[in-house]
């Protein structure tokens, strides 16, 4: 099995990611949102690039059964249900329901490696779950953090450098990790033991705390709460 974690978010190559599975990270906060909404019995939920094709979208289903969720600038969209925090998903709110998620960069990370064998959301909530999962499949992985606008996400490569860690604890098979793989175990390594921490001193942790959102980032730091794994398939995410 060989590891590698794409450490900029740039579209990779269609032919490179169909061998493969993926891992989607945005931990603050789209894949934890997701894995939340998921555990909370959420049916569906339909990540969407922008907010006009959510409105859009959102018209195909009978009134009352689907919700309109996520942030522009971290912030609830207007005219939408629900924002981009994981505690606002609660089962009273989302289950049975389903939602059509836009956020800055999480939902657009999907779309970017549809191609792969499977396509997953992971966060520190369902990390265990996730590497078990990589592990079942046996392939090839690339995980594939969303970045923060083009750039590179520190608490994204943190949470990536632990599942990679928790895979090399599990596995009974040659692994061969590349550069961006060990430079990830290396990051999660020097935060293991406070990832708080990492988002604290990463661009869009600080961001969010500007904005109000600190209660955020310790949410978002609880690992392992559930064991759902959110599969992308289609265009839809279902939980497994
Ligand atoms: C994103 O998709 O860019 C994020 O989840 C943004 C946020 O939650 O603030």
């Amino acid at each position: 099995m060989q590891i590698d974690i794409q450490l900029l978010p740039v579209s990779p190559v269609p032919s490179l990611v169909s061998t493969k599975a993926i891992v989607v990270i945005d931990v603050l906060r789209a894949t934890s949102v997701i894995t939340h909404a998921v555990s909370r019995g959420i049916l569906e939920i339909i990540p969407v690039a922008t907010v006009e094709e959510a409105f859009e979208m959102v018209k195909h289903f009978p009134h009352n059964t689907a919700l309109l969720g996520g942030e522009r600038g971290s912030r609830k969209i207007e005219g939408f249900d629900l924002g981009n925090s994981p505690r606002e998903y609660i089962a009273e709110k989302v289950k049975g329901k389903r939602l059509i998620l836009t956020t800055t960069n999480g939902t657009k990370a999907f779309h970017s490696v549809s191609s792969g064998k499977e396509v997953m959301a992971g966060s520190f909530f369902n990390i265990a779950a996730i590497a078990r999962r990589c592990l079942d499949l046996g392939h090839d992985l690339l995980i594939f953090p969303s970045g923060d606008e083009g750039r590179f996400s520190l608490e994204d490569t943190v949470c990536g450098g632990m599942l990679i860690d928790r895979i090399l604890a599990e596995v009974r098979t040659p692994v061969v990790l590349r550069d961006a793989s060990q430079s990830a175990l290396i990051l999660y390594q020097r935060f293991k033991e406070n990832l708080i921490e990492a988002f604290r001193l990463s661009t869009h942790g600080r961001d969010l705390m500007e904005r109000g959102f600190e209660e955020d980032l310790a949410y978002c730091a609880q690992v392992d709460i559930t064991d759902i794994v959110p599969i992308f398939r289609e265009g839809v995410i279902r939980g497994h």
